[in-house]
């Protein structure tokens, strides 16, 4: 900033001035100031704001008074060479405060990065991700189990015609066995070709397996079916099956107990025993139900209180799924040859399943998606 003993407050004549030589000198320890004064600040905008209303302001910046003191009453001899120095000067100045302005900018901008900078040594925010669901897990439990024994997995809709669903199996209309799949039929606007009907278990995709494929066929299929059952601690309205299907020139009873006793030790355990029951399924024949022994109870019908095992209700056994050899009468919906094939076919409730081995005693929470139960499956 100017002083009173600064040079540029006063005129060419009263400093002594007379020569083209001590005009350019004189510049020279105006620039130098200049210089000293800059390289003394910390390059910010702040301090560059201050350069320029000190050096270049218009009322009172240095600019301005060597222009007032030096240039406008320097005697017409001296005016070119004051106004040619006066230029280099200002050009000098500008470009210095233009790469201080340049500097400044970088520096708040490296600033800025460094605050915005991940520190990684700081803990993570935990975000809460998913996991599978208990059901699902079973799934994948038991596909591979059939996976190591040579099935593989196929899938059907969900929404599904009459004839697949019951008329394909043998189910023809005004069967009793309907009355136990009374299910959800869907309105369908008119005109629409129906009915069709929430499929009541995964069976329908037997058929649809085998008017695909031609023998030998080894098959699961994992899916969800509807029922309009009341719900209860072993009843929903929507659950999962999953059906199993093989079908070859050789396949006997042997071939399907073998099958169905390596599932359920490969799935529950060796100590777990198995029983099967006579049954009926129309798409089935021989059909029976298949028992494991009560997890929940050890098999012994007498829960830990020594009261009756409320969840096999004293009995010991379990009912798993319904099964059998598949009906000949199947064979002639799909173009196979009874005669020279045969096959064994079961169904099972994969939320039983689930609820059996993890100890679970009330399905609906299947369904309810509490996560405090999911969590405990992760
Ligand atoms: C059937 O659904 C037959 N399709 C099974 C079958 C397939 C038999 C192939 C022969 C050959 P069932 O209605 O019994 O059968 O059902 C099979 C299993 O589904 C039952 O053992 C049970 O574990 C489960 N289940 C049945 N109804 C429900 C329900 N409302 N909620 C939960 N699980 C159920």
């Amino acid at each position: 900033m100017p002083t009173v003993d600064n040079p540029i407050e006063k005129t060419l004549a009263a400093l002594g001035i007379d020569g083209p030589i001590a005009i350019v000198k004189l510049f020279d320890e105006v620039k130098a100031r200049f210089e000293k004064e800059a390289a003394s600040k910390t390059i910010d905008e702040a301090n560059l704001n201050l350069l320029k209303n000190a050096w270049l302001g218009r009322k009172s910046g240095v600019l301005t008074l060597v222009s007032e003191n030096w240039l406008k009453s320097s005697p017409p001899a001296l005016k070119p060479i004051v106004g040619q120095e006066l230029n280099k000067l200002k050009q000098h100045i500008e470009g210095a405060l233009e790469a201080f302005r340049a500097v400044a900018e970088k520096l708040s901008a490296e600033g800025a990065s460094a605050k915005d900078r991940i520190d990684l040594s700081l803990p993570g925010v935990i975000r809460p991700i998913g996991s599978h669901h208990l059901v699902r897990t079973v799934m994948q439990e038991i596909e591979d189990i059939f996976f190591s024994i040579g099935f593989s997995v196929v899938e059907g809709p969900e929404i599904e015609t009459p004839y697949y669903n019951f008329e394909a199996l043998n189910i023809p209309e005004h069967h009793p066995v309907r009355d136990d799949m009374d299910t959800f039929y869907l309105d369908l606007p008119k005109g629409a070709p129906g009915p069709l009907l929430l499929r009541t278990h995964t069976s329908p995709v037997q058929i649809r397996t085998m008017e695909k494929r031609r023998p030998p066929v080894r098959v699961i299929v994992p899916g969800k079916v509807y029922r309009r059952d009341n719900p209860d601690a072993t009843h929903s309205f929507v659950f999962h099956q999953i059906e199993g299907l093989a079908v070859d020139t050789d396949i006997t009873f042997c071939d399907f107990t073998g099958t169905i006793e390596y599932f359920v030790k490969q799935f529950f355990g060796e100590s777990v025993k198995t029983r099967f029951r006579p049954s009926y399924f129309p798409f089935t024949e021989p059909s029976v139900e298949f028992d494991v022994s009560c997890i929940f109870c050890g098999g012994s019908g007498t829960a830990a209180s020594g009261q009756t095992c409320g969840k096999c209700k004293g009995s010991g056994w379990i009912e798993l799924f319904g099964a059998g050899m598949v009906d000949p009468a199947v064979y002639g919906f799909v173009n196979y040859d009874a005669k020279k094939v045969s096959g064994f076919a079961f169904g099972m409730g994969m939320d039983r399943l689930a609820m059996l081995k993890y100890g679970i005693d009330d399905i609906q929470v299947f369904f309810q998606n509490d996560v405090r139960f999911l969590k405990q499956f992760p």
